[in-house]
């Protein structure tokens, strides 16, 4: 873990830094391609509904300060993908480089592996994203492909990167945990 990096899961109370976290990263980069922050509460919510489905969803602090946060999240919601996930992850801007995202994906990993989940999907937006792509090659992730243009950002088109995590065996074995609930259509 990075020097000085403590990981421990959020709580209700992160959500105003969590909003400034990610609200940075939205205005600012195109790792992701939402285009308006959030508001606090939005924030809060979608952090609960990850809770509520025993998912993790963890900060990493420095110094007392909340400096990232990575989470898994259903990958999609029909009912066959209950055992693959898609993660998250953002770090403050001025902690960029120290550890910080290392320390708590790699959480956030340990954490589905323990779900019996097992997969885990990173959707990178923009193919020069260097930091996230080389962030989840470092945790093992596989490059499985690019798809240009998927989005239009910041005046651009912008690429998406698909990274792939095989955990507990990956398909090499039949299930033997009952996966996420999920029934979406
Ligand atoms: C991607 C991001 C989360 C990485 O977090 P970070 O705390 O800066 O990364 P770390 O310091 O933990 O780095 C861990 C490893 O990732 C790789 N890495 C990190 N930044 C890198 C960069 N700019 N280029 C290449 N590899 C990089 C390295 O292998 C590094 O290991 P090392 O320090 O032993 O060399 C952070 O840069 C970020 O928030 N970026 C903007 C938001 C974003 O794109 N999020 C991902 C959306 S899919």
């Amino acid at each position: 873990m990075g020097k000085g990096v403590i990981v421990r899961p959020s709580v209700a109370a992160d959500a105003a830094a969590l909003q400034a976290i990610y609200g940075h990263h939205v205005l600012n980069g195109l790792g992701t391609f939402e285009e308006a922050p959030p508001s606090v509460e939005e924030m809060e919510r979608r952090r609960a509904a990850v809770v509520a489905r025993g998912l993790p969803y963890l900060v990493a602090e420095i110094d007392g300060r909340v400096a990232g946060l990575a989470y898994a999240a259903p990958f999609r919601l029909r009912a066959a993908y209950r055992y693959t996930v898609e993660d998250s992850v953002y770090v403050a801007p001025d902690a960029v480089g120290r550890g910080v995202g290392r320390a708590v994906l790699s959480a956030v990993i340990a954490a589905c592996e323990d779900l019996g989940l097992r997969q885990m999907i990173a959707v990178i937006g923009d193919s020069g994203n260097a930091g996230s792509v080389g962030l989840h090659r470092a945790l093992g992730y596989e490059m499985k492909g690019v798809m240009p243009g998927l989005g239009f950002k910041h005046g651009r088109w912008v690429d998406i990167v698909w990274m792939q995590k095989a955990l507990n065996g990956g398909a090499g074995a039949p299930p033997d945990a009952p996966g996420l609930a999920l029934h979406g259509v």
